[in-house]
């Protein structure tokens, strides 16, 4: 009902809602009052239930599944004609909604068919052996009209619901905001239990005093805040037991924790994972780098950095008894290079050398 009511700019109720920007365009939620022309007044139950149910407008043209009917497939035609005489009931208001905002591909509708074949799935409602009514009755709330998933589950490029995580929470809701996860682990930690969850479901108000932001409360003011208490409850108890084995246990820890607007722990712990993770890597690519560049300094020998001058000169250190000379070599570069060589000046070869270096 929300959607179609843009509460912000005070619209009339189900006269249009807020436009919703999505990757695939901004779609605008239409006027659905009994006006016989601006809205759907000129519908029968026939067109209206086959709307809700499957998706296809009276013309018989496939909706974007922005408008969240597959959630609605169950519903029974008593809760069809319920719905209906509910709709008329509301003033009729003469101003249409503004056409979608939603570019190519996106904007030829018998796209659509390709993602219904590949995403349209009919709710599972029906009642499980086993469980408690709460349970089903919830189950049935959950997966069906109060379409949870819709905002909780996040979606495939493709803008399908993501069964693999399935409630664990969605950071691109229409307009850039963010639903947290409602996994039952995440739950517990939250401090969330039956009674808590039920309440705030009534009032919008949380157990650690603060109060539901964003769509969500527009979901409790426009949609749960109207449902019995045993059906609240009944949302609360199938959240807090997804699999109905009746066990629903103690919360992990009192909701005194830092609420991060949009935050679930399990993310918080992945990113603070990835950063400590990250930082010990740059650490290691530091260490091994300064490792690397150190050990090439050491072996470096400073006199091999400047130009090489040196003139060699050579000198006749002493004349051996035996006549054989010793001459004395040096190169005083930047590397002390001393050459002595003796010979005998009439021999064919000279006996090298006696030869130092430092
Ligand atoms: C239109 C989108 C939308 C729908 C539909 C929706 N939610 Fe939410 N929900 C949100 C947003 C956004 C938040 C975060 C609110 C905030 O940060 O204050 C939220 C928060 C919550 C939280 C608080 C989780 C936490 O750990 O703080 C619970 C519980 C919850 N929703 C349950 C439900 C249930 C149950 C339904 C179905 C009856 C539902 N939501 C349907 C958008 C939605």
């Amino acid at each position: 009902m929300s959607c179609h009511t843009n509460a912000a700019a005070k619209g009339l109720a189900l006269a249009g809602g807020a436009p919703l920007d999505t990757p695939f365009g901004i779609f605008v939620p239409p006027n659905i009052t009994p006006h016989p022309t601006a809205g759907i007044g000129g519908w029968t139950i026939q067109d209206f239930a086959k709307a809700v149910r499957q998706g296809v407008s009276p013309e018989g043209d496939p909706y974007y599944p922005v408008f969240t009917y597959s959630f609605y497939a169950g519903f029974t035609d008593q809760e069809i004609a319920d719905l209906w005489e509910a709709f008329r009931t509301v003033p009729p208001v003469a101003d249409a909604a503004p056409a979608h905002d939603v570019g190519f591909p996106f904007s030829f509708r018998s796209g659509l068919k390709l993602w219904r074949a590949a995403y349209l799935d009919a709710p599972e409602t029906d009642a499980l052996m086993g469980t408690s009514s709460p349970w089903n009755r919830g189950r049935l709330l959950v997966e069906g009209a109060a379409h949870c998933a819709a905002c909780h589950t996040g979606r495939t490029l493709a803008g399908g619901l993501d069964d693999s995580a399935r409630f664990a929470g969605n950071d691109s809701l229409p307009g850039g905001s963010k639903a947290p996860s409602i996994l039952v682990a995440d739950l517990l930690e939250g401090g969330w239990t039956v009674a808590n969850l039920a309440y705030a479901l009534q009032t919008g108000l949380l157990p650690n005093g603060d109060a539901f932001g964003g769509s969500m409360a527009e979901v409790v003011a426009e949609g749960t805040s109207y449902l019995t208490d045993a059906d609240r409850e009944a949302i609360a108890t199938y959240l807090l037991d997804p699999d109905g084995s009746g066990d629903i246990r103690n919360p992990l820890v009192l909701s005194r924790r830092p609420r991060w607007r949009g935050w679930t722990t399990r993310k918080w712990r992945w990113a603070m994972r990835t950063r400590v993770l990250a930082v010990a890597l740059a650490l290691g690519v530091f260490a091994l780098v300064g490792a690397f560049i150190w050990t090439t300094v050491r072996t470096l020998d400073p006199r091999d950095t400047v130009a090489d001058q040196s003139v060699p000169t050579a000198e006749v250190s002493e004349v051996l008894p035996d006549g054989r000379i010793d001459v004395q070599v040096y190169v005083l570069g930047n590397r002390d290079v001393r050459l002595e060589i003796q010979f005998t000046p009439d021999a064919d070869a000279i006996d090298l050398p006696l030869c130092g270096r430092t």
